[in-house]
């Protein structure tokens, strides 16, 4: 098992993901270390999670696992300054990139060497073990592979998916929460506009998007069977479902989905 793991860019999801391998690491030795660009967050979160926090080359030096948590338009100038620490190292490492639209090619090029790499695609949900991580590789032994999913098994949905599908998913679940946070929110409004509380509309509807998504996954039923189980003729959900059909909900998410897509394409060129 990796016993020193590494995390550049303690931001929401380097810390998410940090507070998943922590969960694992429970009755274990392995050390955690932290690195920020503003070290006041990477010393937070080590003193929350029980850890080392130091500079991205002391840090790049020491770790069996690496994971790279900065945004794209910042890995370039991140990697520039552990290249040349990686490049002195002569034992196994794996690096493990969450950075949107950036491909392990470009990974291995930007850190200066052909590395093991684990390229993932997670979202926010992790840190409550409700997340969903694409993961593909790139040089990484069975076993690097097997102790990865281990470690981030806390997270939830764990799934290998080939390389060139990760930026699609990535659109989906990974942009996910913030396109289905507005349907929460407008519930809610709704809710409150009718009297509800504010607190009690937003954990109902909370509560309803959490509990259909179980359904749908436990089922395995299609969404329309799900809708057509809770609308009666003549009914009143039937009359909410018109009025968003009236407002073209489903085009509008999956235009948010291909938007999305479309993003991480042009941003591909600046990194
Ligand atoms: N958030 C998501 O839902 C999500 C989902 C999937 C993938 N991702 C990917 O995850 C990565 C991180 O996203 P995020 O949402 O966590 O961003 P974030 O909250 O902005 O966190 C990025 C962190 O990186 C730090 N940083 C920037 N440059 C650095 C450097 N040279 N050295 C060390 N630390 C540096 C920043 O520090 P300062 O605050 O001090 O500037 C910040 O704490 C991105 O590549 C994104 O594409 C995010």
């Amino acid at each position: 098992m990796y016993q020193t793991i590494g995390f550049i860019g303690c931001g929401n999801m380097g810390t998410a993901l940090a507070v998943c391998a922590k969960k694992s690491l429970a009755n274990s030795e392995a050390k955690l270390l932290f690195a920020n660009r503003h070290i006041e967050k990477a010393e937070a979160l080590a003193a929350r999670l029980g850890g080392v926090a130091m500079t991205n080359e002391v840090l790049a030096a020491r770790c069996d696992l690496l994971f790279l948590g900065v945004k794209p338009q910042f890995l370039k100038e991140m990697l520039d300054d552990i290249a040349p620490v990686l490049a002195k190292r002569t034992d196994r490492f794996v690096l493990c990139s969450m950075v949107t639209g950036v491909t392990t090619e470009r990974l291995q090029t930007l850190a200066g060497g052909e590395y093991p790499v684990i390229r993932i695609m997670p979202n926010t949900a992790s840190a409550v073990g409700a997340g969903v991580i694409q993961i593909c590789t790139s040089g990484t032994t069975e076993t690097e592979l097997a102790e990865f999913k281990t470690l981030m098994a806390p997270a939830g949905l764990l799934d290998e998916l080939p390389e060139r599908l990760i930026d699609a998913a990535s659109a989906v679940s990974g942009c996910g929460p913030a396109f289905l946070c507005l349907a929460l929110e407008g519930m809610a409004d709704g809710g409150v506009a009718l009297g509800l509380p504010r607190d009690k509309a937003l954990r109902y509807a909370a509560q309803t998007l959490l509990g259909t998504g179980k359904l749908a996954i436990e089922t395995g039923l299609h969404p329309g069977v799900l809708k057509d189980q809770v609308t009666s003729p003549g009914g009143t959900t039937i009359q909410g479902v018109r009025a968003l059909e009236n407002n073209c909900v489903r085009a509008a998410f999956m235009e948010a989905v291909i938007a999305a897509y479309e993003r991480t394409e042009a941003l591909k060129k600046n990194t």
